[in-house]
């Protein structure tokens, strides 16, 4: 028998101890436990060389992209000084790839931008720090949104792949008593097994007005992955928005396509050495877990905060948009820079699977 990790060893006794836990805890803790969580454990999580690829991992291309996206929105309101904050940077690679990008081909937006990380995690940062050693002058880390100065962002909040990796509640239809349950973890038999806890009110009223007729022939334990962080991240993000851009690029759904009979065991996926995990529950802390993204839930709650749909696009429209403007400017790309380009918006690769949500504070409604 394996011995067990050091994440194992603490989880188990925090089962044995205090009985199941939520599916939600146990993904904050297999995610972001201070020493041993997935996420802060190795830099090299992301890329070839880790467990699953991002649009970064593609190579630079992408960063140069959403540089030269930002220097056209910034370009609308002259002398402004910008705020470019991103989220969910990890090691630092796109900030690095942007603010190259950004410096060669847009002096225009250059010099009266700064680059702003948002970063709870302080292992995080110093990787952030050391990729980012040639433009510390223009970048600032903020542990969390309270942290922000008061005159908030003029400018972009921008993630890509963050709420993806946002702990989610997992709620079970129990056909036996027509109520949603939640599913918790145990550990039972020498692993950590699924087990069905009491529902949660209040993570469980976004599921309220379901339509009685899906409720009847909803199968037992069909399962909905809900995430309030997302929403929670999303609103306050809207909060410190006073002009510009929110942006999320994320693979996800509406909130219809969550009921899709192909979905009846939600949208969890493990990750491991660029394969699908079959086990969800197995080497917390050395599996990458992650989840479908609500944009139903994250529009409403942009709205709540007074923020109107600007562009909800398939990273593969977005990007060829972007693309046609640099052409149209006389930006040339290589063979590297066009292959990246292929995959970033191919639909077997990265092109589909990927949304682009924008919302901004009064801005009028527009087709990508
Ligand atoms: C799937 S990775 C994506 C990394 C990078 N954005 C990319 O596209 O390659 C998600 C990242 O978000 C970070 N993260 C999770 N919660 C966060 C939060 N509340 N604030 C900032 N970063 C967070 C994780 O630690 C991880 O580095």
């Amino acid at each position: 028998m394996q011995p067990l990790s050091d994440l194992n060893s603490i989880l188990k006794e925090m089962l044995a101890a205090a009985g199941p836990v939520t599916f939600a805890r146990f993904m904050e803790l297999a995610l972001y436990h201070p020493e041993h969580g997935y996420y802060e454990r190795r830099a090299s999580r992301v890329g070839k060389r880790g467990d699953f690829f991002t649009s970064v991992s593609v190579g630079p291309l992408f960063g140069g992209l959403w540089a030269w996206q930002f220097a056209e929105w910034a370009a609308a309101g002259r002398d402004q000084p910008l705020i470019w904050l991103e989220a969910g940077a990890h090691d630092g690679r796109l900030a690095a790839d942007f603010l190259m990008a950004l410096e060669r081909q847009r002096p225009d937006c250059w010099e009266r931008m700064e680059y702003w990380i948002l970063e709870p995690s302080v292992k995080r940062r110093q990787w952030q720090e050391e990729a980012l050693s040639r433009w510390l002058s223009k970048t600032k880390w903020f542990p969390n949104w309270a942290a922000l100065p008061a005159t908030g962002v003029r400018g972009a909040v921008f993630s890509n792949e963050l709420l993806d990796a946002f702990p989610v509640h997992r709620l079970g239809w129990s056909r036996e008593s027509a109520a949603w349950f939640e599913w918790g973890v145990t550990w039972e038999g020498g692993r950590f097994d699924w087990v069905r806890m009491p529902g949660n009110p209040p993570v469980a009223a976004e599921l309220d007005n379901t339509p009685p007729e899906l409720r009847a022939v909803l199968p037992d334990g069909f399962t909905v992955d809900l995430c309030p962080a997302a929403t929670i991240w999303w609103e306050e993000a809207a909060r410190r928005l006073r002009s510009g851009w929110l942006v999320a690029v994320d693979y996800g759904l509406t909130a219809e396509q969550r009921f899709a009979p192909g979905r009846a065991n939600g949208t969890l996926r493990a990750y491991a050495g660029h394969r699908l995990a079959t086990d969800l529950l197995a080497r917390p802390g050395e599996q990458d877990l992650t989840a479908n993204v609500d944009f139903t839930a994250l529009i409403k709650a942009g709205e709540r905060m007074g923020l109107r749909l600007d562009i909800f696009a398939s990273q593969s429209q977005f990007l060829t948009r972007i693309a046609a403007q640099m052409w149209a400017a006389g930006v040339a790309w290589d063979a590297v820079q066009t292959r990246q380009f292929q995959t970033l918006i191919h639909p077997e690769h990265l092109g589909r699977a990927f949304q682009v949500l924008v919302q901004r504070p009064g801005a009028v409604v527009s087709a990508a």
